[in-house]
């Protein structure tokens, strides 16, 4: 009994001294990283003339290459993608798509005083290309005073590291009114003020590429505002008389005349080519804005005097 658990000990022991012995090569990149289609070095440089080396891909330990100094015997999948460099043990593999991501193992002896075991791993990283980036707004025709959001597409690839905002040109400024998302898909205006226009744009990375969408020009409607009415206090009966009325507003408003309360025309003049006393009176605008839906009104008081 005792005998064999020293045996045990003494072999647990020798294990030991086998697994700390090898020598943990690092690779001379790690990770690497590829886009999908992408070419890749696996490189090594193991400290010794090389003896023998295998390439395994992931914790399945799938073979991907092993030499032992004849042809290298490339595994199955990899025929005509994989190059091993018998000088160094570093591995080539092309066109490599998205399941080829993972940990590659490798291990072999190198020729020093005696053999010498090595071992180590490197890990390959596969994005795809971030093909276009466009910036949509949460409404075709933004409204001041209301909610937007500006959300950041991306097509192409699945994995975004990041995603950064520029107005104008320059990376955009949050506020308690202005907020980004967590992970910047997003920014909400609560609520959107003129004072946000401009052109708007979003760049997105990933590990294998950047693209910045193209300017999103932000027109905030507004209005009617400041209504007013421009025509004389008084006329003279036979002159005659224009009625102008203006506001501000985006998209441009469309005006209503209507005198003593009975609608007399559509649009920003109104005018009287003859004044006669009938014409005493109040003369009121509405100025309409179709997109935000708001109607403002001005009056104006007319007085019509003796004949000319
Ligand atoms: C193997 O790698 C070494 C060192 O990087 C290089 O000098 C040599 O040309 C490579 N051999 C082949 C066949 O690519
Ligand atoms: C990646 O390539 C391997 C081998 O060529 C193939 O079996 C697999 O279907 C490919 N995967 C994708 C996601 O294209
Ligand atoms: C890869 O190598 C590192 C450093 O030698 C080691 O800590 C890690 O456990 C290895 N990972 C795998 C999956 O072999
Ligand atoms: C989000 O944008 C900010 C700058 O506005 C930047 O500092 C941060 O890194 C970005 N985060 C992500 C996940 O893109
Ligand atoms: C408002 O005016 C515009 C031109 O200024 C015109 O195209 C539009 O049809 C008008 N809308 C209404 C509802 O009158
Ligand atoms: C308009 O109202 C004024 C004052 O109420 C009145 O004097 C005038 O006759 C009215 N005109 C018409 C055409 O109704
Ligand atoms: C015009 O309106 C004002 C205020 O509503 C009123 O005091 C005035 O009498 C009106 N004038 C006419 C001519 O109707
Ligand atoms: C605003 O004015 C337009 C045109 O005169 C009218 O069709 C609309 O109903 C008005 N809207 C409101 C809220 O008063």
């Amino acid at each position: 009994m005792e005998n064999s658990q020293a045996a045990l000990l003494t072999l647990g022991f020798l294990l030991f001294l086998k697994g700390s012995s090898a020598l943990v090569v690092t690779p001379v990149t790690d990770p690497v990283i590829s886009e999908v289609g992408g070419n890749v070095q696996l490189e090594i440089k193991p400290p010794g003339v090389l003896g023998t080396v295998t390439w395994t891909f992931s914790a399945a330990k799938i073979p991907v290459v092993s030499w032992t100094e004849t042809n290298p015997v490339i595994g199955a999948g990899y025929e005509n993608r994989v190059t091993l460099n018998t000088t160094t043990g570093s591995v080539e593999l092309r066109s490599v798509n998205l399941s080829d991501a993972g940990v590659y193992t490798f291990q072999g002896n190198i020729f020093t005083s005696g053999r010498e075991p090595f071992n180590g791993n490197v890990t390959l990283k596969v994005d795809e290309l971030i093909t276009n980036v466009n910036v949509k707004p949460s409404l075709a025709q933004p409204i001041a005073n209301q909610a937007l959001k500006l959300t950041c597409e991306v097509l192409g690839s699945q994995t975004v590291s990041s995603r950064l905002w520029m107005k104008d040109s320059q990376p955009l400024s949050t506020s308690d009114r202005i907020t980004l998302s967590v992970d910047n898909s997003t920014v909400s205006f609560n609520p959107v003020l003129q004072s946000d226009n401009g052109e708007y744009q979003c760049k997105a990375s990933n590990p294998v590429s950047e693209v910045t969408s193209a300017g999103y020009r932000l027109e905030v409607n507004y209005g009617p505002e400041q209504a007013s009415i421009t025509a004389p206090d008084s006329a003279a009966e036979g002159s005659s008389v224009t009625f102008t009325c203006s506001a501000q507003s985006l998209p441009p408003c469309n005006y209503t005349w209507y005198f003593n309360g009975t609608e007399t025309a559509q649009s920003s003049q109104y005018k009287i080519a003859s004044v006669s006393n009938a014409d005493r009176g109040n003369y009121t605008c509405v100025a309409w804005n179709s997109v935000t839906g708001r109607n403002t009104s001005v009056v104006k008081e007319f007085i019509v005097t003796g004949e000319l």
